[in-house]
């Protein structure tokens, strides 16, 4: 982990509480960030941290489908991109937070 700047703040989630393909819900300052367990090419574990509320309506991102490195909002179904939280259907894109995995914790920062 890196030393924070002034101003950031950091949250952890086990990275055992996110199964394979899911995203969980924490609070991270005043966000709200989905926090999605993926895997990389290798197999290896592959973490992603986006803003939790869509921007469509605020539909639960975190409850959302994965597919492959996407998204899917359970709400109305828009899709996103969660490397880089690009709208796939025509929605603004989703906030990206800096995320690493870290003595088997998942570490967000947000600003
Ligand atoms: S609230 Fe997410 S697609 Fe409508």
């Amino acid at each position: 982990m890196t030393a924070l700047e002034a101003g950031t703040v950091q949250e952890a989630i086990a990275l055992d509480d996110i199964p394979f393909g899911e995203g969980r819900s924490i609070t991270v300052g005043d966000d709200q960030v989905a926090v999605f367990r993926l895997r990389g090419p290798d197999g290896e574990p592959l973490v992603r941290a986006v803003s939790a509320v869509c921007p469509h309506l605020g539909g639960p991102i975190a409850d959302g489908q994965t597919d492959g490195g996407k998204v899917v909002c359970p709400l109305h179904l828009h899709t996103y991109d969660l490397a880089d939280g690009a709208g796939l259907t025509g929605q603004p894109a989703l906030k990206v937070y800096p995320v690493e995995i870290a003595d088997g914790k998942v570490v967000v920062t947000a600003p």
